[in-house]
């Protein structure tokens, strides 16, 4: 779709001169743009675009808190492929950042790229209480109420079975809380309803509920040249996923269901489109 082309290219743009102003102490800039410019889907800074789109905003304006969400996602997976977590050597077709940089600087360039993400934030050409609002919607959606507690939960919940209901709020903190933040910022940037955001977020919800579902199955039907990531990485770490819980064909028709409860999530919406696309695509997707 011609439209999300648009959005990916202002994203990777946006991306590559970025941190190009900073000093360059040791090779942390090149530790952090290693795993920045690596590539990846784009899914959440896309989000926060096309949702301030859909919401009468110009995406432009929302292109620093588009970024912003990706360098803490970025920081996210550097963080989570550490020996002390997952202990993958593999992301984004690439050896992992500790691999190539060493541990220490690993942590280093995860550090710099969730603080950088914040100054990117407050770089957006928006009113002030705009900003506010997306620094507030992303530091909790990002934090111990949000993704590092569904890592929290992820890590503990290693070793033994989780319920049902376990695994879905683990799976709605670690994955779903910040794909929220992405839609969110989206609407903010865009000045939208409470109406608007409540719809968005339960959008969002529902897109990473499926999405990391859809992560849990490729785990284990796809290959390490296909997704860039090695695959058996939660067999390997005995962990609980939906896959384990339910089996495959449970899991593609919960994709299905949620990605259609997305997209119902979003009926307020006249210029809907692209995130119905989004959703349906990432409900398709083979990496
Ligand atoms: C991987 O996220 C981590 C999960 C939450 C499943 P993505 O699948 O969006 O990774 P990239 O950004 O495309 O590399
Ligand atoms: C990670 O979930 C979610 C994050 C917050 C990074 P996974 O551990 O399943 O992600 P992958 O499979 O390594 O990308
Ligand atoms: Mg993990
Ligand atoms: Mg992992
Ligand atoms: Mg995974």
């Amino acid at each position: 779709m011609e439209q999300l082309e648009r959005y990916r290219v202002m994203v990777e743009d946006y991306l590559k001169t970025h941190l190009s102003q900073k000093p360059a102490y040791g090779s942390l800039i090149e530790a952090m743009n290693y795993s920045l410019l690596a590539g990846g889907k784009r899914l959440r800074p896309v989000l926060t675009l096309a949702v301030c789109e859909m919401c009468d905003g110009r995406a432009e304006q929302v292109l620093p808190f588009a970024c912003g969400v990706e360098m803490v996602h970025t920081y996210s997976l550097i963080h989570d492929d550490l020996p002390c977590m997952d202990d993958d050597d593999l992301r984004r077709g690439k050896p992992t950042s500790h691999k190539v940089f060493g541990e220490a600087m690993a942590v280093l360039a995860g550090d710099a790229l969730l603080t950088g993400a914040f100054e990117s934030l407050s770089q957006a050409e928006l009113p002030p209480e705009q900003v506010v609002q997306a620094v507030q919607c992303l530091a909790s959606c990002a934090g111990c109420a949000g993704m590092v507690g569904g890592q929290v939960l992820d890590m503990d919940g290693e070793g033994h079975a989780l319920s049902r209901q376990e695994l879905e709020t683990l799976q709605s903190l670690k994955t779903g809380a910040l794909i929220q933040a992405a839609a969110e910022l989206g609407c903010i940037g865009a000045g939208g309803s409470q109406a608007q955001r409540q719809a968005v977020a339960h959008y969002a919800q529902c897109l990473g509920r499926a999405f990391q579902i859809q992560d849990d199955i490729l785990d284990v039907v796809s290959t390490s040249e296909a997704l860039g990531k090695p695959v058996g990485s939660d067999v390997a770490n005995d962990k609980s996923t939906f896959v384990g819980l339910l089996g495959l064909e449970e899991c593609r028709a919960l994709v299905q269901q949620l990605t259609q409860e997305a997209v119902e999530a979003l009926a307020m919406f006249p210029n809907r489109e692209c995130l119905v696309t989004i959703a349906q695509q990432m409900a398709q997707r083979t990496h």
